[in-house]
Formats: C-alpha cells, sequence, structure tokens
C-alpha cells in the first residue's frame, strides 16, 4: 500500500481467477475499494464464516464496515439485476446505502441492450462468443458510438431519453430480424423499478471523490473483473469482453492519472480455466481436465457453465504480466493440484508454421503447447497457515513460477475461504 497512489488488483487470465476472494481478504488495509470496469457479467465469489456470497456489480469491499465503495465511470450496471444483488445483501445483514457510492457516468444496461446481446450472438451462429447474455456488449458499443445512457440520466427526463433508446435498439432488432421478446415487459417493469431504487444511493462524480480521497491520504483498492485474455484490445480477440481489464482501464474508469498507480496485484490460478468460446492452448480435454474441474468446482459463478480446464501457461502469463505491470502475484486453489502426481507449466508455443516462440503471438488458434513437468507436492495444503509449511515440491513449483515470471508470489490462496490465505514474507 503507498499513500498517495491507488493499487489495482486484476485477472491475469481468462477470469474467475479469484479476485473477489482476494479483495475481501486485503480489504482490511483500505479505505476504498473501487471497480472500474465490466458489470453482471462478472461473478465474484467471498466465503467467510461459513457463508458464501457472488458479487456481480457491487464491489467486494462491501461486507466490512467503514469501507466506501465505489461503482466507477467505467463499470456497466443493470439496475434491475444491481437491485436484487443490492437487496440480497440487505437482507442477509450487510447494509449498504451509505457504504456505496455510485458514479454519474457509469453507463446504464437497457432491458434491450440484453436481447441484443442475444440477437448478435445467434447472427454469429458457430462463431459465437458465448457471452454472458448480460447485455455487455451492446452497452459498450452505444457508449463509444456516443448513443449511451448514463446513471446521470435517470435523475432527469428519464422517461423520455429511456424511450428514444428503446425504440433506436427496436429498430436495430427489427434489422436484425429478431422476433424473440419473450418476458421483455416483465424485465422492463423490474428494470424501472431498479432505477427508482438506484436513486436511494449517493450518486456522485466519482473522479473527484475519488481524488479528493487520495489527496487526504486515503488508500485505494481498484478491483478489476473478467481478465487480461479477455481485455477488448490485448486478449484473444475477439472472443474478448467489451472492455479494457487491464491495468490502464482502472485510469480511465475512474479517472485516476497513471501516475497514481501503486501496486498492481496480478491474480491467477495456479493451472487455467476459461468460460465460453475461443482458443485456450492448455486446454485439457482429458480426464486431467475433468479431474482439475471436479476439484476445482469449475463452474461459472453467475452463468452455471462449466468451465474448460487446463495446465497454466506462463507464456500467457509473462505477457500479462508485461501488459498490466503487474508488481506482485497471487497464486490461487493450488490446493485444486495437491493430489498430482506431476504438474505441467507451458514454457512456448510451437506455432502451425513449426516455430517456436515464447512471445504471444497475434494468433493464439492452432498453436501447441511445450511443457515443462514438475514434481506434484502430493500433500493436503488447505490448512496451512505459513509458507514455512510448504512441501520442496511446491516451494519449487512456487519458484519456477516466479523465476519465469520474473515477478514475486506475495500470496497464496489454499482454499475458497478468506482464512485459506497466506501471505509469504
Ligand atoms: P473471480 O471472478 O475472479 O472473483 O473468481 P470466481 O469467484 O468466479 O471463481 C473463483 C472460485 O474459486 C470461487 O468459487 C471461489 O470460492 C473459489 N476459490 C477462490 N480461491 C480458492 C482457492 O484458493 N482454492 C479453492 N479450492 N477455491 C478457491
Ligand atoms: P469475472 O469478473 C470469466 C467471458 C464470457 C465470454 C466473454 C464475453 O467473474 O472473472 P461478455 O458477457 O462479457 O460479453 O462475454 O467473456 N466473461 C467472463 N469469463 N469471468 C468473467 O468475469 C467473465 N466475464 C465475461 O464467458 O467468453
Ligand atoms: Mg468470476
Amino acid at each position: 500500500m503507498n499513500t498517495g497512489k491507488v493499487d489495482v488488483l486484476l485477472g491475469l487470465q481468462w477470469g474467475d481467477e479469484g479476485k473477489g476472494k482476494i479483495v475481501d481478504v486485503l480489504t482490511p488495509k483500505y479505505d476504498v475499494v473501487a471497480r472500474f470496469q465490466g458489470g453482471p457479467n462478472a461473478g465474484h465469489t467471498l466465503e467467510f464464516e461459513g457463508k458464501k456470497y457472488v458479487l456481480r456489480s457491487i464491489p467486494s469491499g462491501i461486507f466490512q464496515g467503514g469501507k466506501v465503495n465505489i461503482i466507477g465511470n467505467g463499470v456497466v450496471l443493470a439496475p434491475d439485476l444491481f437491485m436484487n444483488e443490492a437487496k440480497e445483501l440487505e437482507k442477509s445483514g450487510h447494509p449498504l446505502k451509505e457504504r456505496l457510492h455510485i458514479s454519474r457516468k457509469a453507463h446504464l444496461i437497457m432491458p434491450t441492450h440484453r436481447v441484443l446481446d442475444r440477437a448478435y450472438e445467434a447472427a454469429k451462429g458457430k462463431d459465437k462468443v458465448g457471452t454472458t447474455g448480460k447485455g455487455i456488449g451492446p452497452t459498450y458499443t452505444d457508449k463509444i458510438s456516443r448513443n449511451g445512457l448514463r446513471v446521470g440520466d435517470i435523475l432527469d427526463h428519464f422517461e423520455e431519453k429511456y424511450a428514444a433508446h428503446k425504440a433506436r435498439h427496436m429498430q436495430m432488432l427489427a434489422n436484425l430480424g429478431w422476433t424473440d421478446f419473450s418476458g421483455f415487459e416483465e424485465v422492463e417493469n423490474t428494470w424501472m423499478e431498479g432505477v427508482e431504487y438506484m436513486k436511494q444511493f449517493h450518486i456522485v462524480d466519482s473522479e473527484h471523490e475519488i481524488n479528493n480521497l487520495l489527496k487526504s491520504g486515503k488508500s485505494i483498492l481498484c478491483e478489476g473483473a473478467q481478465g487480461t485474455m479477455l481485455d477488448v484490445d490485448f486478449g484473444s480477440y475477439p472472443f474478448v469482453t467489451s472492455s479494457n481489464t487491464i491495468c490502464a482501464g482502472a485510469c480511465t474508469g475512474l479517472g485516476i492519472g497513471p501516475n497514481r498507480v501503486g501496486n498492481v496485484y496480478g491474480i491467477m490460478k495456479a493451472y487455467c480455466t476459461r468460460v465460453g468460446a475461443g482458443p485456450f492452448p492448455t486446454e485439457l480435454f482429458d480426464d486431467t481436465g475433468k479431474k482439475i474441474r471436479d476439484l476445482g468446482h469449475e463452474y461459472g459463478a453467475v452463468t452455471g457453465r462449466e468451465r474448460r480446464c487446463g495446465w497454466v501457461d506462463l507464456v500467457q502469463l509473462r505477457y500479462s504480466v508485461m501488459i498490466n505491470g503487474v508488481t506482485e502475484l497471487i497464486m490461487m486453489k493450488s490446493d485444486v493440484l495437491d493430489d498430482f502426481d506431476t504438474i505441467k507449466a507451458c514454457v512456448a508455443y510451437r506455432l502451425p508454421n513449426g516455430d517456436t516462440t515464447t512471445e504471444l503471438p497475434y494468433e493464439l488458434e492452432g498453436v501447441e503447447p511445450i511443457y515443462r513437468e514438475l514434481p506434484g507436492w502430493k500433500a493436503d495444503m488447505t490448512a496451512f497457515t505459513d509458507e514455512a509449511q510448504f512441501p520442496k515440491a511446491f516451494k519449487d513449483y512456487i519458484k519456477f513460477v516466479e523465476d519465469f515470471l520474473e515477478t514475486p508470489i506475495k500470496i497464496i490462496s489454499l482454499g475458497p475461504d478468506r482464512d485459506q490465505t497466506v501471505v509469504r514474507q
């Protein structure tokens, strides 16, 4: 933690690395937690005191009192989903009206954006991205094409603005030949209810707020959603999300100068997963992949979809470390590999033309991973609390990853619970 700086925590793979858990673990050290991009496509899981929570639009610092949680301008927000999420949290005894501030400049996901998401996916046919269906792409498209509706709009002549945007979307859907509007009216009613509900929260100019907080010496943690390989510029395009998930996204998504960024925490799983379509060089289609999926409970937190599983890809991770300027690594879910005789790590790719490379190529489709095999540690580490307890083979694995990525691993997570976390000295 650096005074006058924000620290950024983000995923280095294809999402679901365990960001929610670690933000929750780190929250006691910070005064403010801020989300800077993405929306309800995210599903961030937290477990503590025997309970499990999944957050989608609300920052993962929300469970700890005395903190400010900010939804920044870079986030896209669906009022109906936000309302459901917030009400659930309030019901479970976590008050948020005082703790949560929402940027006026965050864009709204309209019900028609979700229909457009479905329609575009259908139009892509076999090339579909496998989106979460939450309207993320169409909402960011409207933002960039200067057609968006923002949170600040709900406070002024909203009905008219909404109707104009809806009419435009309906025209687009007609052009696509889309006719399935089942349940639309009900969704729209809940959405409008969500808009009214949102008015009870602090709707703020979050760029001013965050910079004033920084000036007054408050510490800020920025919570990324998705992962670097889903970044719209640097990910496995076009199989990506529609925002900048990388560290630079924290600057544009909150209004922070690049010189204000302090630590960059990069989160990785000890293996790798992906949900949705697109290339995944180290994907396993055999029993080993299935074993990882079963032991890691690799099913989507938002959609329940099966996550594709594979070995850790150090070529891909080195790229992510570079793009984000990662200063510290956090390794998640190594407990899932506790029972493996050998562990593999991809250290180079063989390209379709036969060449090998250790740099992430433009096209990931068709590359073959070249592996280094390391001995497994064969020990149940889920109750370990100190790195001194780690078996030698695990220490060797950590050292190998650190050397390859030229970045220290500072935190190791050994289970889903807040307490199953080892901070290294
Ligand atoms: P996020 O989107 O990056 O916040 O990650 P998700 O919540 O989508 O997925 C991570 C999953 O792994 C959740 O079910 C977590 O409860 C779980 N998890 C987090 N850390 C660990 C860990 O160290 N070991 C195990 N076994 N599970 C973990
Ligand atoms: P968290 O924050 C994993 C994937 C989708 C799809 C692609 C585009 O929990 O790590 P979108 O709905 O964003 O247009 O879908 O991105 N995707 C995620 N995968 N974790 C996420 O979030 C994701 N958010 C989007 O599966 O392949
Ligand atoms: Mg997730």
